[in-house]
């Protein structure tokens, strides 16, 4: 396995390989779990070389305690990349990658940056596009891989995708969860122990809200969940919602011809957790 701290030598790496073949990529900001690996066996899969990035974006994170706190595991990551075959790791520092400008580029994603996270975490989307867009330029792959626990990321990449006319293609995949059904999260590993028994109510939650949805309109679920966390002795709803998957647009009454998701995030003392469902 290849590491690589600067962008020329890695570019000098991928002019390198032979014509055709096929680069998969998974950018990360580290603190590996399984769930980012998950990523990486599906790239592995699908294409000849596998590139994974891990670097902590500054851009994207509207606030800065969670940029200090956010965990760092540098040699585990490494060692778990290596035992999954990744060929290529990109490992950037900030200057790296923004000069001494460390700023985001403001992007129109056609109203999903103004939904849901877009709504909590101002500038959070900028973040992300900037920093995507600079990691797909640098290694150019054919297949990029995202996972479904960040459903409104995915979506503001196809849109820049898009509108930037890139020809990587997007792979979602299938959200992680651990056996007591906690979406794999980086940031589980700075939740307490009481804290971290009381998660998996996120996920109960909002699998009985789909229950729900079936008979019942997205606002009255959306009470009943907002309901259930009321009175939570250690979790705090920010926001429950049920949306479009296309448009991210909230909605009241089903359209069989169309596809929904509840969406959630949820803070259990400063560490915010988000998930969402399929309904
Ligand atoms: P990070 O939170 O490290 O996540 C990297 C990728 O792993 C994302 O595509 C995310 O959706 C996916 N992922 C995280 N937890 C997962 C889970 N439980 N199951 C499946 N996939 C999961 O998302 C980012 O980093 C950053 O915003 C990034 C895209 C790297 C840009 O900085």
């Amino acid at each position: 396995m290849l590491i690589f701290t600067e962008i020329k030598s890695l570019q000098q790496k991928i002019k390198s390989l032979k014509n055709g073949v096929t680069i998969g990529f998974v950018p990360t900001m580290g603190a590996l779990h399984e769930g980012h690996l998950s990523l990486v066996g599906k790239a592995k899969k699908e294409n000849d070389i596998v590139i994974v990035s891990i670097f902590v974006n500054p851009t994207q994170f509207d606030n800065a305690d969670d940029l200090t706190n956010y965990p760092k595991t540098i040699e585990k990551d490494l060692s778990l990349l290596k035992s999954f075959s990744c060929d290529i790791v990109f490992t950037p520092t900030p200057e790296e990658i923004y000069a001494d400008d460390i700023q985001s580029q403001s992007f129109d994603f056609d109203g999903l940056e103004f939904q849901m996270e877009g709504k909590f975490r101002a500038g959070h989307f900028n973040g992300v596009g900037t920093i995507v867009e600079r990691l797909f330029k640098v290694v150019k792959p054919h297949k990029a891989y995202f996972g479904e626990k960040d459903f409104q990321q995915i979506q503001i990449i196809r849109k820049m995708v898009e509108k930037r006319k890139l020809t990587v293609q997007i792979i979602a995949c299938p959200i992680h969860r651990e056996k007591d059904g906690l979406a794999m999260s980086s940031r589980n590993m700075r939740l307490t122990k009481e804290q971290r028994a009381a998660a998996p109510f996120i996920y109960e939650t909002i699998k009985k809200a789909k229950i729900q949805f079936g008979t019942k309109n997205a606002s009255e679920v959306v009470k009943w969940v907002e309901n259930e966390f009321q009175n939570h002795p250690i979790l705090r709803l920010e926001y429950v919602e049920i949306a479009d998957e296309d448009t991210l647009l909230p909605v009241e009454t089903k359209n069989p011809t169309k596809k929904y998701r509840a969406f959630i995030a949820v803070f259990a003392g400063n560490v915010r957790l988000i998930d969402n469902i399929s309904l």
